[in-house]
């Protein structure tokens, strides 16, 4: 028994050893070109997806989540900030999307992995290591609004996105509030927010 445990500890220590190493020496690859080790992947996505779960669980949706309205308004929010990244029906993804590790995925394909609370908690905090941003500057409503937008885009033509991106604009459009339209056109505020958003606090 006392041998066992020693064996034990040694090989514990000998992966703690091996780990410091492995930071140190300079051996690990960081580059975002050169694809994740199997066991990298692995641990990343099973601590993505617990930590998602986890932190969603207490997360209730608002009711009349698939209301039109909140489609076309959760449309418009999509176009202005996740199309560049994820794309869009008939809209490719940009440019910077196209280096990023891990890549932007298609999320007509994947939002149904996640219950709208989970969908909700990864707009609102984004995720660390990726390039996927937090939105925490967003109000909820907006946020809500995306989520609506995302339950739909499985199987969205391109004709049907179009027609929701021209309701979106009929509604008012995107604001973005920064230098180049001023809080004076009335428009500030008006998703709710409650305090200026961090994101566009930078001054002109
Ligand atoms: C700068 C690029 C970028 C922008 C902009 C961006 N995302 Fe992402 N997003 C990513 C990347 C990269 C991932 C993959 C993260 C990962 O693999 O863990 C991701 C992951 C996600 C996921 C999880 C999907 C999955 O398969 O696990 C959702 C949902 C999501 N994004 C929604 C959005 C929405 C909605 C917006 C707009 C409010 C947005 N993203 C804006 C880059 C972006």
């Amino acid at each position: 028994m006392r041998t066992f445990v020693a064996a034990v500890a040694a090989v514990l220590l000998l992966a703690v050893l091996g780990g410091i190493v492995l930071v140190y020496s300079g051996a690990y690859d960081v580059a975002a070109n050169n694809p994740h080790w199997a066991v990298t992947r692995w641990v990343m996505e099973t601590a993505r997806m617990r930590s998602i779960k986890a932190h969603a669980a207490g997360i209730a949706a608002p009711p009349g989540l698939g209301d039109q309205m909140r489609i076309v308004m959760g449309t418009d929010h999509f176009a202005a900030h996740c199309a560049v990244c994820h794309g869009a029906p008939g809209v490719p993804k940009d440019d910077i999307a196209e280096g990023l590790y891990p890549q932007p995925p298609d999320l007509a394909l994947t939002a149904k992995l996640y219950s709208d609370a989970e969908l909700f908690w990864i707009l609102k905090h984004g995720i660390k290591m990726t390039g996927m941003p937090s939105w925490s500057d967003h109000s909820d409503d907006e946020l809500w609004a995306t989520v609506a937008f995302l339950r739909k885009l499985d199987g969205m033509s391109e004709q049907d996105y179009g027609r929701l991106v021209q309701a979106s604009m009929q509604m008012g459009g995107h604001h973005h509030h920064d230098e180049s339209e001023p809080a004076a056109d009335g428009h500030a505020g008006e998703h709710g927010e409650a305090a200026p958003a961090a994101r566009d606090a930078h001054q002109p």
